[in-house]
């Protein structure tokens, strides 16, 4: 199983460099604690690496070039020195499998996201036995986690991922995950309740549980609205996120919890692409706007401070100008807190691949009317918070180490004059200032104030 130790491979160093999602965040830190047990030490300086991995990301165009070239530049600052270890990691790796090797013969290793379970022996395979170049991208969801919940989630930080749920099965038109991240998984539910007690254990104060679909997730008929309950029992959790959410599946048990828990964060991240009914039908999104606004509605009555994030996809194919129009009142509609917004790109393999594109000229011109849209919401309500004292889970100091750095219920960035003791701490914190991303503060000593 790849547990096995090599005094040969002691001291090796590992450079993780990665792209994409919070997934493969996870999955990196994952790795990690996988190759720790075969003698190696994580490095953050590329030159020193034995073993250079990258985590790869296919959503967009121009991923894959993104590999090639960062294989270019390591093999630039390796050229006067022992070749490394190269293993390509990650959705572009599932996607391109065998054609990678046979492309750029400095990689050595190719390996799709439900295969880390079998990393330690790939590399030891190649490494001592020089045995021949190896690909590794079956699908294997259950063996990955059962693999992984037997070695410790060793990311020890206040605020911890942790996947619960891997893979889609709805096919969105526009969208290669179905392909890279293979059919819907979940993990037993007893086996993330143990991770999670041990993230916490290891010092975690807000678990982020992760899934390409998370509100699908159903083992034996736990949903995820019973695991954030289960969580959220244990005493040094403060917060529980989950993200990325699918409309269709914010399920009535789900809206409840936003009644029921006292630890569920009120920001909800509910991509919606479009603002309108053709546009959905014909990327086979499987709801409606109205159905969308529903949501919305329910969840605004149940607690006002709830907000909402979202993505956008801009020009579809068949995108037209009164389309673009439906998302823009969507967007006046709903206020959204924080958005990412990228212009289509044609997926190799999706049924969009190959449907005729919006000029170009037209969908630059859209992008920015949404992103100034998108921007100028997230200015105001930053601004709005000016003078107000927002709860505040500290995580870090600054790089500078001159100041603190934690989240606000909302997830957004505040810099404040926290000491380090604070860290893992829930603080109260006047906002003085704010831009697009981040807001300013100072810690409040009074507990008496008027909180936004
Ligand atoms: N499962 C989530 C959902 O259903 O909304 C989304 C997960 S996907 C990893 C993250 C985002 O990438 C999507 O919400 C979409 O906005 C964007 N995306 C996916 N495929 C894309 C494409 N072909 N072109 C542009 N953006 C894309
Ligand atoms: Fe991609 Fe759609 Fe699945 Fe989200 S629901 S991961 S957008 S196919
Ligand atoms: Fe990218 Fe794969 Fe995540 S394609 S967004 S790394 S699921």
């Amino acid at each position: 199983m790849g547990l096995r130790k090599n005094p040969n491979n002691m001291n090796q160093k590992i450079f993780i460099k990665t792209f994409g999602c919070q997934m493969n965040e996870y999955d990196s830190n994952r790795i990690f604690d996988s190759v720790k047990k075969i003698g190696y030490e994580k490095t953050e300086k590329y030159e020193e690496a034995n073993c250079y991995l990258l985590n790869t990301c296919h959503i967009r165009d121009k991923a894959k070039e993104k590999v090639y070239s960062e294989i270019g530049r390591v093999k630039k600052i390796f050229r006067s020195k022992k070749k490394p270890l190269v293993i390509i990691a990650g959705c572009v790796a599932q996607a391109e499998n065998q054609e990678m090797l046979k492309r750029e013969p400095y990689i050595d290793l190719v390996i799709g996201p439900q295969a880390y379970h079998k990393i330690n022996d790939t590399i030891l395979n190649y490494t001592e036995k020089k045995k021949k170049k190896i690909e590794e991208t079956e699908f294997d969801a259950v063996s990955k986690f059962n693999y992984l919940s037997k070695i410790k989630n060793e990311a020890g930080k206040v605020s911890s991922f942790l996947t619960i749920q891997e893979g889609c099965d709805k096919f969105c038109h526009f969208c290669v995950v179905p392909y890279t991240r293979g059919p819907e998984y979940s993990r037993p539910f007893k086996q993330i309740l143990d991770e999670a007690k041990y993230l916490v254990d290891s010092g975690a104060k807000e678990i982020i549980l992760l899934g390409q679909n998370v509100n699908a997730y159903d083992n034996e008929g736990y949903r995820l609205s019973d695991l954030i309950l289960n969580i959220e029992k244990l005493h040094d959790v403060k917060r529980v996120r989950y993200t990325t959410s699918h409309p269709k599946d914010m399920t009535e048990d789900l809206i409840e919890v936003y009644k029921t828990s006292k630890k569920l964060m009120p920001l909800v991240h509910l991509p919606v692409q479009s603002g309108s009914n053709k546009i959905l039908e014909s990327m086979n999104r499987k709801h409606t706007i109205e159905e969308y606004l529903s949501t919305f509605d329910k969840l605004k009555e149940i607690n006002p401070k709830i907000e909402f994030s979202s993505d956008f996809i801009i020009s579809y194919p068949g995108e037209e100008d009164q389309d673009f129009k439906d998302t823009l009142n969507l967007i006046e509609r709903v206020k959204f807190i924080n958005s990412y917004s990228f212009i289509f790109s044609p997926r190799p393999g999706t049924v969009a691949e190959n449907l005729d594109l919006v000029e170009k000229k037209i969908s630059i011109e859209r992008l920015q009317k949404i992103q100034n849209i998108l921007f100028e919401n997230q200015i105001q309500l930053n601004k709005s918070l000016e003078d107000k004292v927002v709860d505040v889970l500290v995580e870090n100091l600054t790089d500078d180490q001159s100041k603190t750095f934690g989240r606000s219920e909302h997830m957004t960035s505040v810099i404040f004059n926290g000491k380090s003791s604070d860290i893992g701490k829930i603080v109260k914190v006047r906002i003085k200032d704010s831009n697009r991303n981040s807001l300013f503060g100072e810690i409040v000593t009074n507990s008496n104030q008027k909180v936004a």
